[in-house]
């Protein structure tokens, strides 16, 4: 975790492989209770989400979808979904909580169709959890490390992304 200082915010960068975040068992041990009876750096990094304004979250796309490490940090957080009266229906930890999303997904191939489902995923997770999704950016034709830096519309869409995610946070509508 790099944190930095922002002249409008502070941000926390977060890389899901350097925490400990084992695997969903399905145990139901989180049912009523918002937790995961999982004891592992997982709880450290919700304890991030709950005092988040805003978070971005993003992923490469391994085989058409998030990494191992995102799909196992997402799994996990089935402890942040309840289904209070049917198994059709479920809320979300933060919801009514104003929290703000940018979701983004990067892959090799120039074919939109190779994403796969990586932005949708990501998309879908954080509005099952209840956080509000602002803005969603694609990055394609990134094989190298940096790559990103030549995908010029890749970077524009960032940076306005940034830009009205920060702006929101600034001023709720
Ligand atoms: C295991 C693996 C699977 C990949 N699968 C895809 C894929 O399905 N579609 C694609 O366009 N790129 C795919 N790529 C390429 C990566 O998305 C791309 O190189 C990305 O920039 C890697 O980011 P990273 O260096 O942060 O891991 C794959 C790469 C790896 C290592």
């Amino acid at each position: 975790m790099t944190p930095l200082q922002h002249a409008e915010a502070q941000i926390e960068s977060i890389f899901l492989g350097d925490y400990d975040i084992g695997a969903c068992t399905g145990c139901e041990g989180c049912r009523n209770s918002w937790e995961c009876v999982i004891k592992d750096d997982f709880q450290s990094l919700i304890k991030m989400l709950d005092e988040a304004n805003g978070v971005v979250l993003a992923s490469p796309t391994y085989w058409y979808t998030v990494t191992s490490d995102m799909k196992r940090f997402i799994d996990r957080c089935y402890s942040l979904i309840q289904f209070p009266d049917s198994r059709s229906e479920w809320i979300g930890k933060y919801d009514g909580t104003g929290k703000l999303c940018v979701t983004a997904a990067v892959c090799e191939q120039k074919e939109e169709g190779h994403m796969g489902n990586t932005l949708t995923l990501l998309t879908d997770f954080a509005g099952d959890i209840g956080l509000t999704v602002v803005d969603s950016v694609k990055a394609l034709n990134c094989f190298e490390a940096g790559s990103i830096q030549k995908e010029k519309t890749a970077i524009t869409d960032a940076e306005s992304a940034g830009q009205l995610l920060l702006r929101q946070l600034k001023s709720p509508t």
